[in-house]
């Protein structure tokens, strides 16, 4: 049970004043009886919320899945560099209080990001602890060889950094495209580790965290809610 302000202004991205001043003004129904108290505690699982004649659907946390387009940032303030983030594309309707990218993708890198509100779902799967897979498809300047395929398997360094062993295999027969499989998130960790063999990373799109895909109806850009099952998904390695 949640107080109906709190609600209605993690919903509608305002501040709790805001909240109250809607209440007060008669615009708020729950379960069709207009709302009087600001501390009015609703139940999540069967209330029924409307404002100003729309209903409001209410969840306590939201997952997001975004198909993350070139040139916007995986964070949640670009302001200090004046950039895009995919906070600031998310549709409106889905806009919300403490959204944020539950990991990272580099500002050129495509593909699956989550965004969600709720911090310990989000601990689950960054946590160094953590290792869920996560399926890249990337383009390369020239073909990777048997070399480059036995460090990937067996487990590399790239600096002081330790990379465990990734799944690495050819889309197609001039072993310029690749499929990666790597349980990690470490810095630029895929460009880093084709580039100790001389390889550019020219294209990199993620399709896949643990056993969720990434929704091929979404265009770059695009974003959907996704439910508990596929939740459970990404959780699974
Ligand atoms: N590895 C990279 O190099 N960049 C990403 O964005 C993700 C993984």
């Amino acid at each position: 049970m949640e107080r109906i302000d709190k609600i209605i202004s993690t919903e509608l991205n305002i501040a709790r004043t805001g909240a109250r001043e809607l209440i007060k003004s008669g615009k708020v129904f729950l379960n069709g009886v207009p709302v009087k108290s600001a501390s009015l505690k609703i139940n999540e699982e069967s209330d029924i919320l409307n404002i100003g004649g729309k209903e409001i659907r209410f969840r306590k946390y939201v997952y997001i899945m975004m198909n993350k387009p070139e040139g916007v940032i995986s964070s949640t303030d670009g302001r200090k560099t004046a950039e895009k983030t995919v906070i600031d594309i998310l549709p409106d309707e889905m806009k919300r209080k403490n959204l944020f990218p539950a990991g990272r993708l580099d500002k050129n890198t495509t593909g699956f990001v989550l965004i969600t509100d709720d911090g310990n779902f989000a601990h689950r799967i960054l946590s160094p602890k953590s290792h869920i897979p996560k399926t890249y498809i990337a383009g390369l300047d020239k073909p990777f060889d048997d070399i480059v395929l036995k460090a990937f398997q067996s487990g590399m360094t790239i600096g002081s950094d330790v990379c465990m062993p990734a799944v690495l295999e050819a889309v197609n027969g001039d072993f310029k495209t690749a499929r990666v499989v790597i349980k990690q998130g470490m810095y630029h960790q895929i460009k880093r580790m084709f580039k100790s063999f001389g390889i550019e990373v020219l294209s990199l799109k993620r399709i896949k965290m643990g056993k969720l895909c990434l929704d091929e109806a979404l265009a770059p850009g695009a974003c959907r809610f996704i439910d508990k099952k596929e939740l459970e998904m990404i959780l699974s390695e």
